[in-house]
């Protein structure tokens, strides 16, 4: 697909409609649009026509145009806090992390482990919180791979495969391995009535500016991969989380567009 530049601009509109297909416009005027991706919309629109563009763009982006897990590829490790982890993009085989710290026990179940910055903006988010009478409790925080494969695997067991990849990452492919997520609970609620409680609404609404944010939103599942996870909460730094915030999209799909 290639658009010949020396065109005047009153040619190439129909030219498209006439050679190509019209719907390149629809997605050229797309604010997420990524021009290597041109041909990669179109085929997936083709197979896809209920979705809509915005969709499609969306899909493509962030490399759900293929089966999840049928492509894998190693992450930039170098992007730090703004690493990706997801069911395309795995970490390191040799990857684990030896720099833990203990979260204190008013602000978490017994024995969880972070790394310093993490547990930093941890601990002021959950002051903040503390403070209109809100109790965060960490009830999941690093995993090593190990841990994260038995998890997986227990679940697999449990729930069979299908339904476990809707809500367990597979050993690599997990933000508790890559040290950057939290579940985040309270007192009095467990994960699945989460998002019925106070804690929730504050932390949806303030989790950003410690430098968190909400990484499995309702609703998403098609682009994150994971059903709702209202206790997931990733960190990426408080410059990041207010843009991502801000922008309203999925992590997968900012990073993606601006990012990667
Ligand atoms: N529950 C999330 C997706 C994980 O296993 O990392
Ligand atoms: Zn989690």
């Amino acid at each position: 697909t290639t658009i010949k530049t020396e065109l005047k601009d009153e040619e190439i509109k129909p030219l498209l409609e006439k050679e190509y297909n019209s719907n390149i416009v629809k997605f050229i005027t797309q604010k997420y649009f990524i021009y290597s991706n041109l041909d990669r919309y179109q085929n997936y629109y083709n197979k896809n026509p209920e979705k809509s563009v915005e969709e499609v763009i969306t899909m493509v982006n962030v490399e759900a145009d293929s089966e999840f897990y049928s492509n894998i590829k190693e992450t930039n490790m170098s992007k730090g806090n703004l690493t990706l982890v997801n069911k395309v993009y795995k970490l390191p085989d040799d990857y684990q992390i030896e720099d833990l710290k203990p979260i204190p026990i008013q602000f978490a179940y017994q024995g969880h482990k972070i790394t310093e910055e993490v547990l930093n903006h941890y601990v002021q988010m959950a002051n903040a919180a503390k403070k209109e009478g809100l109790t965060l409790i960490v009830t999941s925080s690093y995993r090593d791979y190990d841990f994260q494969k038995t998890l997986y695997n227990n679940y697999v067991n449990k729930n069979g495969k299908k339904d476990a990849d809707r809500f367990s990452a597979r050993p690599r492919h997990s933000e508790h391995e890559l040290g950057l997520a939290l579940d985040i609970v309270t007192y009095n609620s467990n994960m699945e009535n989460f998002d019925k409680t106070e804690e929730f609404q504050w932390l949806k609404n303030n989790c950003y500016k410690y430098g968190f944010i909400l990484r499995y939103p309702e609703g998403k599942e098609e682009v994150t991969g994971y059903m709702y996870e209202p206790w997931h909460y990733r960190y990426v730094g408080v410059e990041y989380a207010k843009k991502i915030y801000d922008e309203g999209i999925t992590f997968d799909e900012y990073y993606a567009y601006y990012l990667k």
